[in-house]
């Protein structure tokens, strides 16, 4: 049997992070410059129903069984045959690589449960329909951080530009003038599940405030979904100013990020702001045409450790 290989991108949140927990809309578009990948093969000589799982970026190689139940990996492999109703596995490798960084903000623990989501079905040849994948990536983010809105799944697995409301059908944005962001990592590592529960924290003392905060976050993502589909983004740099403000307000920003967020503006960028659950991980720069590069060098001498220019579109799968 061939290997059989699977992929998913990473994801930028444009407008509404944490709001969104809190049934507010929020826009994300996929990141395709990085990618989770997992490749299964058979294991003619193994032991039936034995899984081996290799993820060399964070250092693991270990029998499926022997990881704890919790684990996001077996917890991916395990919801993905539940959903497949198959009880018996043929011996199998899965090797899981990828070039999306952990804890910051691009939803690399999502991409990698779609990607094993997808490799396992199409491996066992029952390929899963996008929606269950995505259903199987939310239920390991549950036990990544306890209360995930369902937006780095959903635009993970249907890898386009969306507008999403929890609980809510999938709406693609229509982008009829594509824009240009310049991403830039901290260098810090914050796991989303820190400030999702920070943020709650300060939410169960101060309900009113902070509904009155997100809110206001949400009546932003409706705007910047009515410049993005009237073809103006340039309109979006006030729009991702104020959104910044609001969750420098709400406590999920950091030295970091602002230092970051003003670099680009001083670089010419129309907008920025941190991306993501915040605490670390990475910002975003919305940048004019053709000047992405300068902005991205300009992130770097402020010291960003990576940077990725990236363009959202209509459809981008
Ligand atoms: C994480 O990518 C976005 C957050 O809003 C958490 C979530 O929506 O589940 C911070």
């Amino acid at each position: 049997m061939p290997a059989i290989s699977a992929s998913a991108p990473g994801k930028i949140i444009l407008f509404g992070e944490h709001a969104v927990v809190y049934s507010q809309p929020a826009i994300a578009a996929p990141v395709l410059q990085v990618r989770a990948k997992a490749i299964l093969t058979a294991d003619p000589r193994g032991k039936p129903g034995s899984v081996s799982l290799q993820a060399p970026g964070i250092g693991l190689e270990a029998e499926l069984q022997t990881l704890p139940q919790r684990h996001p990996l077996r917890a991916a492999v395990e919801a993905t045959l539940r959903r497949l109703d198959v009880t018996h596995v043929p011996a199998c490798n899965i090797r899981i690589t990828s070039t999306i960084p952990v804890a910051a903000g691009l939803g690399s623990g999502a991409a990698v449960s779609v990607a094993l989501a997808r490799g396992i079905s199409a491996f066992l040849g029952k390929p899963l329909p996008d929606e269950i994948v995505s259903a199987i990536a939310y239920e390991v983010e549950e036990i990544h951080h306890g209360t995930p809105s369902g937006i780095d799944n959903t635009v993970i697995t249907c890898g386009m530009p969306v507008f999403f409301v929890r609980g809510e059908p999938i709406e693609q944005l229509r982008v009829p003038e594509p824009f240009t962001y310049v991403i830039g990592d901290s260098g810090v590592r914050s796991p989303t599940a820190i400030a999702v529960g920070d943020v709650r924290q300060r939410w169960e003392a101060d309900r009113l405030g902070y509904e009155r905060i997100f809110g206001a976050i949400g009546e932003i993502a409706r705007s910047a979904r009515a410049a993005i589909e009237q073809g103006k983004p340039q309109e979006l740099g006030g729009l991702m100013a104020a959104n910044h403000a609001y969750l420098q307000q709400i406590g999920v920003s950091s030295a970091q990020l602002d230092g970051l967020v003003v670099a680009a503006l001083n670089a010419g960028a129309q907008g920025a702001k941190l991306c993501g659950g915040g605490l670390g991980g990475n910002m975003i720069a919305l940048a004019p045409a053709g000047g992405g590069a300068k902005i991205a060098q300009a992130l770097q001498d402020a010291g960003a450790t990576r940077t990725i220019i990236t363009e959202v579109k209509q459809r981008s799968t």
